[in-house]
């Protein structure tokens, strides 16, 4: 593993896709070969791997390497919230620093009791609507998406984790298939990268769809959207929760006079604001 992490490092691949350094990714590649559980215990530091499985490994590495593509592409695996889920590139690798405030169901900013009605508006592979079910257990989830191959794998993600029966894929255009629909929480990690940004990621994110990242000029394309229809969409009380990564000081600069709360995170990450309904309306207005 050791080994393998510094191959990683001297090919200077980018880390940001699920893990964030040489060691964890040399581990999620290995821990695959291996078919080791997330949780395996410290012995198995001890174990020896077959011949096939040190080519299997070493073919990995390589590919990782060569194509550049992230590890969690390559293990088809990873966990968001705490919860396995299946990734391949119908949809974005799940990384977002949301898993953090939904684990927490939302605290201070809802009643996790009133709350039974949640839009996870662009779910991609499912990740957040799907924590959100977890860990609202009264509620029901839409998780929308304008890409038909997303929403077929946040659908096989529902089926392996029996979440079906709660959790409602809705192939629409923002909040096009939603008239009369209202929720709760709407929560959001939209595509938020513009058009200058878009051309110097690293070629690591070339391998994610460019639906899910690419956002306009400005990157603001789909916030827009979203801040001029949710609170069309929100129950009295309800509240927005988006992330927009690096593209906060864009939106900052864009809405000067919105009262948004950005939220801090104990793991890591940022660029994710709150609004409530109420603040909504007065934007539109
Ligand atoms: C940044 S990805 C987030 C995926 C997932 N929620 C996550 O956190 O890993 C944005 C998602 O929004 C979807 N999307 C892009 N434009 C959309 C639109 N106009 N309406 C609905 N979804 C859209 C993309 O297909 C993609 O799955």
């Amino acid at each position: 593993m050791r080994s393998a992490a510094r191959k990683l490092g001297r090919a200077g691949v980018h880390f940001g896709h699920g893990t964030d350094n040489a060691i964890d990714d040399a581990a999620a590649l290995l821990w695959h070969v291996m078919k080791l559980p997330a949780d395996a215990p410290p012995s198995v530091y001890e174990r020896r791997l077959t011949a096939a499985q040190q080519q299997a490994f070493a073919a990995l590495v390589q590919r990782r390497i060569e194509a550049r593509e992230p590890a969690v592409y390559l293990t088809g695996e990873t966990y968001f919230a705490g919860i396995p889920l299946r990734t391949d590139r119908r949809a974005l690798i799940p990384r977002s620093p949301l898993a953090e405030l939904i684990e927490t169901r939302f605290h201070p900013w809802v009643e996790p009791a009133r709350v039974t009605r949640i839009l996870d508006l662009g779910t991609g592979s499912g990740c957040i609507a799907i924590a959100c079910a977890r860990f609202f257990p009264r509620a029901q989830v839409d998780a929308v998406d304008i890409s038909p191959e997303a929403l077929q794998l946040a659908a096989e993600n529902l089926r392996r984790l029996r979440l079906g029966r709660r959790v409602h894929p809705v192939l629409s255009d923002h909040f096009a298939a939603l008239e009369g629909r209202r929720y709760d929480i709407i929560v959001s990690n939209p595509p938020y990268v513009g058009a200058r940004e878009m051309k110097s990621l690293p070629p690591e994110y070339g391998h994610e769809p460019k639906l899910a990242l690419a956002a306009g000029r400005d990157g603001l394309a789909s916030v827009r959207v979203i801040l001029r229809e949710a609170a069309l969409h929100l129950n009295p009380g309800g509240i927005l929760v988006v992330e927009v990564g690096n593209t906060e000081a864009a939106v900052r600069r864009r809405y000067p006079r919105v009262p948004f709360v950005w939220l801090e995170f104990e793991r890591g990450g940022g660029g994710v604001f709150l609004l409530t309904r109420e603040q909504l309306e007065s934007h539109v207005r």
